[in-house]
């Protein structure tokens, strides 16, 4: 299985890791499939953008990749925008994930979607990331879906 050298880079030197002990917003979601789990904390300005957030993640290489390049992309970002990543846009950005790896973002997505939907009903606010596929029993990850 041949990764991008961008995953590699991702994977030796993730961006963002860590947690924002003051977090606006947390995000905690697992991979059904291989039991693989990450946390996205984000902070959120007046302005509705995501001013910072960092990630920490308990799985594979690509898991660990695709979540590092989603803080980069979601850094400065609306939050409407925020949720709007796709999976398939995740993978383009590192330059490509093996099919066998796509499902490995989806950890990345809906973990942001959390987190912004997190933020959003803490603050009294309608969610609008709406239900998480990975958190849904009959979600496959491996079937060809966007997002
Ligand atoms: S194998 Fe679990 S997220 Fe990649």
């Amino acid at each position: 299985m041949l990764y991008s050298d961008k995953v590699m880079d991702h994977f030796n030197n993730p961006r963002n890791v860590g947690v924002i002990e003051d977090a606006d917003g947390v995000g905690e979601v697992g991979n059904p499939v291989c039991g693989d789990v990450m946390k996205i904390t984000i902070k959120v300005d007046a302005a509705d953008r995501i001013d910072d957030i960092k990630f920490q993640t308990l799985g594979c290489g690509a898991a660990i990749a695709t979540s590092s390049i989603v803080t980069e992309m979601a850094r400065g970002m609306t939050l409407d925008d925020a949720v709007s990543i796709s999976k398939q846009q995740v993978a383009d950005e590192l330059g490509g994930l093996p099919p066998a790896k796509m499902h490995c973002s989806v950890l990345a997505t809906d973990g942001l979607k959390v987190a912004v939907d997190d933020f959003l009903v803490k603050n009294g606010r309608d969610p609008i990331a709406g239900p998480i596929k990975s958190s849904d029993p009959n979600f496959d990850p491996h079937g060809d879906e966007d997002d």
